[in-house]
């Protein structure tokens, strides 16, 4: 499946939601970015149009709303919002998490991390599978922080290893979850990376941020990453709203051509 997906280089995510702002922090850079990943929400669907028409490069979609490890049918309202979404922006592919956040009546307001057991790992392959068949562009799966933990008899390892597989998906690699997680569980990150089969690895994702040692940290998983030989076919740097405004132009401009040399320099012009 990952190996039929054009590659599309290095690009920013941000929500829809006031994505002018981010629309316009990204024209005025000395760096063109080559892919955004658009966040996107069931109850944001004019805005998304919006978006769309103003976003020139390929878009890739990203949400937090289909809730893949609940043990019951899924929400078919929110899955037909999603889905029409989907449908409507057509995107190169799309991502949501190996998490669950409620049940149809009841949302808990937060992505919890997957229980390793194999009634859990059943039902999050039955959900994938069920929303794949039903929406044409590929979805993958991102990791979520609490990915590693030892709730069930399945190693964290293999139920992503075997999740990847049954639903013929691929990963997100979202680097911030890794970091995260450290703080619930203590797996370390080369532990984690080392697991993965890297062609698995569709996508990465990573905030750029202005705190020093937290981006150093992201760095450094970063360049492990590469250096074992991961090579996605999109590479996002996250521009976060907390606050903090947007990174400098000149860091961010750098930091699009570090992701550029380090992971495309063979594959981009
Ligand atoms: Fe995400």
């Amino acid at each position: 499946m990952t190996n039929e997906l054009p590659v599309l280089g290095v690009g920013a995510t941000f929500p829809v939601f006031n994505y002018q702002k981010y629309l316009r922090f990204l024209s005025s850079l000395e760096e063109n970015i080559d892919v955004v990943e658009l966040i996107i929400s069931p109850f944001l669907e004019e805005e998304m149009k919006k978006a769309v028409q103003d976003i020139q490069v390929p878009i890739i979609a990203h949400c937090t709303w289909l809730s893949l490890g609940t043990d019951t049918l899924p929400n078919r309202e929110i899955v037909k919002k999603i889905s029409d979404q989907i449908d409507y922006i057509s995107p190169v592919w799309w991502g949501d998490h190996i998490c669950f956040n409620g049940v149809p009546e009841v949302s808990s307001g937060t992505l919890l991390p997957p229980i390793l057991t194999k009634s859990s790992l059943d039902a999050f392959v039955r959900n994938t599978n069920s929303i794949k068949k039903e929406i044409n562009s590929p979805l993958f799966l991102e990791n979520v922080p609490f990915l590693f933990n030892p709730l069930g008899e399945i190693d964290p390892f293999d139920f992503l290893k075997t999740l990847i597989k049954r639903t013929d998906s691929g990963l997100i690699l979202g680097i911030e979850n890794i970091v995260e997680s450290y703080n619930y569980y203590p797996i370390d990150y080369q532990h984690f990376l080392n697991s993965i089969n890297p062609d698995h690895v569709v996508e990465i994702h990573c905030p750029v941020v202005k705190d020093e040692i937290k981006q150093n940290e992201y760095n450094k998983i970063l360049e492990y990453a590469a250096k074992i030989g991961i090579k996605p076919k999109a590479f996002l740097w996250q521009l976060k709203e907390n606050g903090d405004g947007f990174p400098e132009e000149a860091i961010f401009n750098e930091r699009v051509q570090w992701a550029r040399k380090t992971f495309f320099s063979e594959v981009l012009a």
